[in-house]
């Protein structure tokens, strides 16, 4: 990791626009950061996925086509706590489905506590972890005939640009046999005033969690940023439909990374990119889609219409 980290940092700030790859924000600091994030009262995104699970299992259920008497593995990319998903794993519990569970997580350490939480709330499901890359993990299932669901929630492929979008699932397809399905949890386009603000909040914490990328390269890299140089400028449109996320220089300085012996020069107002969010309707996600297998069978929102579970089969 440290090696493409700081190649990757070496070849973003080198750019004529610069930027650093927002999969660097979740180190220890940056998981924790995140955590704050998701408890905002502007980050609607937790909530409103949150109430597709919580009201509407039921729906859910019936959407994914699941049958009491067939046993099928219910996968999840990139677990985190699993707060979401425990409504659907105590219903699909209480009914007396025969299922397995399977988190995939890179973290070890959330996946142990996941593991430990479920133990004492829902006794009953079975729980087989999975530490590794997705895709290292996703691909050793096919020779697995059991039906399967993957659960990619949490707007998370709105951090991919459209282009890796695509190969992202792309390769899920590849992974899934014939009826297989998957949940797809994104955030749907709306007005900026809904959106900005759950990128730009009043205290400060998406400014912290942009930041901490700078404090990586400190502490890892041995960089020398004046984090106090620096600001947190997000930028959204519902015309274009993506939240960017910026640092942005307020004066003109001359940064050091020991680990790459070299300094970059930044002017003031110079900024660099560090995240995309993108947001989602109906044609986006199809064209995302159009050269996988996976089609889209049914969409769940929210009550406010924020954000979509969209379930798609692999045909
Ligand atoms: C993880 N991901 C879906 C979050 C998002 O909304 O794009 C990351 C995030 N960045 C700033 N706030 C939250």
């Amino acid at each position: 990791m440290n090696d493409s980290f700081k190649n990757d940092v070496d070849e973003g700030l080198s750019k004529t626009n610069k930027m650093l790859s927002s999969k660097y924000f979740y180190d220890k600091k940056g998981d924790a950061i995140f955590v704050e994030i998701m408890n905002m009262p502007e980050y609607y995104l937790t909530d409103a996925e949150l109430d597709i699970f919580k009201n509407q299992t039921q729906e859910l259920i019936n959407s994914l086509q699941l049958q009491q008497n067939t046993f099928f593995e219910l996968v999840e990319l990139g677990a985190g706590d699993g707060t979401k998903t425990k409504h659907l794993l105590k219903k699909l519990d209480d009914d007396g489905y025969d299922f397995e569970y399977v988190p995939i997580d890179i973290s070890k350490n959330a996946l142990h506590q996941l593991e430990t939480t479920l133990h004492e709330e829902l006794p009953k499901v079975k729980v087989t972890k999975k530490q590794g890359e997705y895709f290292k993990v996703l691909s050793s299932f096919k020779t697995t005939k059991a039906p399967k669901i993957v659960l990619f929630l949490g707007s998370t492929i709105g951090n991919l640009l459209d282009k890796n979008a695509k190969r992202f699932i792309r390769s899920l397809s590849d992974s899934l046999n014939t009826s297989d399905k998957v949940l797809l949890g994104v955030d749907l386009i709306k007005p900026v005033d809904v959106v900005l603000p759950a990128y730009n909040d009043k205290q400060g914490i998406t400014k912290r969690f942009n930041l901490n990328i700078l404090e990586r390269i400190n502490r890892e890299l041995g960089g020398n940023f004046n984090l106090n140089t620096f600001d947190h400028i997000p930028e959204y449109t519902e015309d274009e439909g993506i939240a960017k996320s910026f640092l942005v220089s307020k004066i003109d300085q001359t940064v050091t990374i020991e680990a790459l012996q070299k300094s970059f020069e930044f002017k003031q107002g110079e900024k660099i990119h560090t995240e995309i969010s993108r947001k989602y309707n109906d044609t986006i996600l199809n064209s995302i889609l159009k050269d996988s297998q996976l089609k889209v069978i049914t969409k769940l929102t929210d009550r406010k219409q924020y954000v979509a579970d969209y379930i798609l089969e692999k045909v």
